[in-house]
């Protein structure tokens, strides 16, 4: 090997999540999730859409695994539904179920896909939920119980696993602003939570790593670039306690063993447990942390609202989430975070939802979909020239999917799916994707002379 040459190839993937795409949701003997209660009540998803149907990827998984090779991606991120595994409190495992993801993960390494599974993308088993979900510290237990068994049965096949997605989106919408399942606004269920969530997380990794040495697990965070919208001291206190609140709030405590000040304050008023928790105890080693951004946060001080933040007005141009478009944040999120936890990354998540328009001929011609891909690919190597141990990039979507809260409205796919029919069609992004992989593929010394080129330039 010439000495130039990295020890680690980049990895192109694509990334999606059960409750996002499967539907079928009690096939094979699979309990109910939460997702699926929470999306049948009245007025929690746009228009009262559900999963239940999604992209039925359940049944056509054979299809979507032959999209993926079409698009050459090395490497697939995906999740488990657990109550798919565990349906109910019987502490018997669904075989069925566990059947049906060792089909799916051995048909993709024999489509030369490496996989990559996520054990949590947000869909709670409903039996959990009903005992208080992540507020319950039994969840622990069966958060390492449910990462043993899928260990024991997947790993075999796949070596890359994540045990949560997004701990920081999942608690806030789920327990503070009640958009996302199970759809509290409570302070202290948050804070109950934030404990059960720091402790799962360390506990099954160890556990998971003792059922098999040779895999790699890491953890899936959303970063966010955020900045004060003046320079008055008060928006720079809050755009700091955000920063601590969004970026630090869960790395923090299981890389550098320290819960940041201004959180342990709002939780500790929340959850007198908190200064009996030892957060040395959630120190956990991580092989890689995941890395998803969309977009920055420009905060301003708003007496009153939650940390006393509010979002200042929009001032760049935005996706069809309203997510402002901003690469340069996605370099310094991710400088940030190799530089401050010196742990190697992937980006197990980037994208942007567009309104499509599609043609007669059903060309879909999603140029602003291919600029943000573009933009933030180069962004994503800059943070390599800049130093940063990034091993892979992981478009969030594979396909236009179940997007929670706005159900079917905002489409993230690289493949675009028609919910009437379920066809699926590659999109102009998918050909772009296609294309940049195979030009770029495991030469990392090349992203790096692109992305020292263009800060010359
Ligand atoms: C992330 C989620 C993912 C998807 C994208 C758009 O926060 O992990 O499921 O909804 O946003």
């Amino acid at each position: 090997m010439n000495s130039q040459e990295p020890e680690h190839n980049f990895i192109y993937g694509v990334a999606t999540s059960s409750y996002q795409i499967e539907g079928s949701p009690n096939a094979d003997g699979a309990g109910l999730s939460n997702w699926t209660v929470f999306s049948h009540k009245p007025g929690k998803v746009f228009e009262g859409h559900t999963g239940d149907i999604a992209c039925d990827h359940y049944r056509r998984w054979e299809e979507d695994i032959a999209l993926m090779k079409k698009l050459g991606v090395q490497s697939y991120r995906y999740s488990l539904s657990w109550s798919r595994i565990f349906p109910n409190d019987s502490g018997i495992p669904n075989l069925a179920g566990i059947r049906h993801y060792q089909n799916f993960t051995k048909a993709l390494v024999d489509a030369g896909i490496e996989p990559m599974i996520t054990l949590y993308h947000w869909d709670l088993p409903q039996w959990i939920e009903d005992k208080g979900g992540w507020s319950n510290p039994d969840i622990v237990e069966d958060f390492c119980t449910y990462a043993n068994i899928v260990v024991e049965w997947l790993s075999p096949y796949c070596s890359k696993w994540l045990t949560l997605n997004e701990p920081w989106v999942f608690l806030h919408k789920g327990f503070i602003t009640g958009e996302h399942a199970p759809g509290y606004k409570d302070l202290t269920f948050a804070a109950k939570a934030y404990v059960n969530i720091l402790k799962a997380h360390a506990k099954a990794v160890i556990s998971m790593r003792e059922k098999n040495r040779h895999i790699q697990v890491g953890i899936a965070c959303h970063l966010t670039y955020v900045q004060p919208f003046t320079e008055s001291s008060d928006d720079a206190s809050v755009a700091a306690l955000q920063h601590s609140y969004q970026n630090e709030m869960f790395l923090d405590p299981w890389i550098k063993g320290c819960i940041p000040k201004g959180i342990y304050d709002i939780f500790g008023d929340a959850n007198p447990e908190l200064p009996a928790f030892d957060v040395a105890d959630v120190v956990v080693n991580h092989d890689f942390l995941g890395i998803n951004y969309y977009s920055r946060y420009v905060v301003m001080y708003k007496k009153g609202n939650f940390l006393n933040t509010e979002s200042a007005p929009k001032t760049l141009p935005t996706t069809a989430m309203d997510w402002e478009i901003f690469p340069e944040g996605f370099t310094k999120v991710l400088d940030w975070c190799y530089n401050r936890y010196k742990t190697p990354i992937y980006v197990t998540e980037n994208g942007a939802a567009f309104d499509d328009s599609i043609d007669p001929e059903r060309f879909i011609n999603d140029t602003e979909r291919i600029a943000y891909f573009e933009s933030h690919l180069e962004a994503c190597y800059k943070s390599i020239s800049n130093g940063s141990d990034i091993r892979g990039y992981y478009a969030w979507s594979l396909l236009d999917n179940f997007e929670w809260e706005m159900g079917y409205l905002s489409r993230f796919g690289l493949v675009h799916v028609d919910f009437k029919t379920l066809r699926r069609q590659i999109k102009n992004s998918g050909l772009f994707y296609r294309d940049h992989i195979a030009q770029m593929r495991n030469s990392i010394p090349q992203l790096v002379a692109i992305a020292d080129s263009h800060t010359k330039s």
